[in-house]
């Protein structure tokens, strides 16, 4: 089966059966920001896939700040929304106004990032998160041969931030891998930051993180070389990759170290192709749009949307049934197949 099929095919389905009947019913989108490429994509998706199913559509970007997002959420409500789509900034933030929702009816589903400590929550479609976060660390090892007996080598570890439930399970994810070769020594950790409260990013900025690996660098490595850093998210790659050649990295004797990525961007994909950035991960965020539709009609016409209840989650408060699509290493080998063939994207944007 083609790479195109294996991502879309599974997740395909049956145009829907009550089009007619959801025409001028209204849907709002509540997304984070668009600081990050693919918040954009997903919005725009979103909006093509529901409209095709003859919904009304109202989008808003809350540009990160969370009182903004409820505010939007709150206005979507008083606006006649059946049903709430809410890639939340942060995911514990928004009990109220998921009540206030509720109590009128109007089907939520969490997209991409979950929603946490609340009831309020009828479904959550999103990528295997822990997945994303093994593939991540998988990549290291590969890179730096460590499965075959290599090392010890020094990495270093970045979180995403920490109101995003994701964050936390990208971390585990990647933990999950390299933990036993911390344990064995193949592995170390100079600043000895290796847990989410030390490792966080507030808010994915890029700065944030960069600040952060200009001082590990001169807290720690006046005497030693990094070989890796566990990066979460390519904005943050691109960052510490440029801060890393400021302070003399990139050079003869003195390579880049490997460093991961999240999102396939066009800036990451560049680098991987200039044998910079060693890997990303690619989330068809197109497949998770058609897929976040379709659930969305399903609730809508009272059916429980198709989903395998051992991946549902338990959002502090509730176990929430749950779809999650597969996320996929990308590397200088197969970026091509992965995203040019596959059109997501332009082999002329590279
Ligand atoms: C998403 C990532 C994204 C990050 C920053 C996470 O919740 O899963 O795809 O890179 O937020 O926007």
């Amino acid at each position: 089966m083609s790479f195109f099929r294996q991502i879309f095919g599974q997740h395909q389905r049956k145009p829907s059966s009550h089009v007619r009947a959801s025409s001028s019913l209204r849907i709002g989108i509540a997304m984070p920001t668009t600081t990050v490429r693919r918040w954009l994509d997903d919005g725009h998706n979103l909006e093509k896939g529901l409209q095709a199913k003859g919904f009304v559509v109202e989008r808003h970007y809350a540009g990160d700040d969370v009182l903004q997002q409820i505010a939007q959420i709150r206005t979507m409500v008083a606006n006649g929304a059946v049903a709430l789509v809410i890639a939340a900034i942060d995911g514990g933030a928004l009990h109220s106004v998921l009540e206030e929702a509720a109590a009128k009816g109007i089907k939520i589903l969490a997209y991409d990032r979950l929603l946490t400590h609340t009831p309020h929550l009828d479904f959550y479609v999103s990528f295997d998160n822990f997945q994303v976060g093994v593939l991540q660390a998988e990549s290291i090892v590969q890179a730096l041969k460590l499965n075959q007996g290599g090392g010890p080598y020094n990495l270093e570890i970045f979180g995403g931030t920490p109101d995003d439930n994701n964050a936390h399970l990208f971390h585990a994810g990647a933990m999950s891998v390299l933990r036993p070769y911390l344990e064995h020594h193949k592995i170390l950790v100079p600043s000895n930051e290796l847990e989410m409260q030390q490792v966080s990013t507030m808010r994915w900025y890029s700065t944030l993180a960069v600040s952060r690996m200009i001082s590990l660098l001169n807290r720690h490595y006046q005497d030693r070389r990094l070989h890796a850093v566990l990066s979460p998210l390519d904005g943050i790659s691109i960052g510490i990759l440029d801060s890393l050649k400021a302070m003399g990295y990139g050079k003869p004797g003195r390579p880049l170290p490997v460093v991961s990525g999240q999102d396939a961007e066009v800036p990451s994909i560049r680098s991987i192709a200039a044998g910079e950035q060693s890997s990303t991960i690619f989330k068809d965020t197109r497949a998770l749009a058609l897929s976040a539709a379709d659930i969305v009609d399903e609730l809508l016409a009272g059916r429980a949307p198709v989903h395998d209840p051992t991946q549902s989650y338990d959002n502090k408060t509730k176990r929430v049934p749950t779809r999650l699509l597969p996320p996929v290493l990308v590397t200088a080998s197969n970026y091509h197949e992965v995203l040019i063939e596959s059109g997501y994207i332009m082999a002329a944007d590279l």
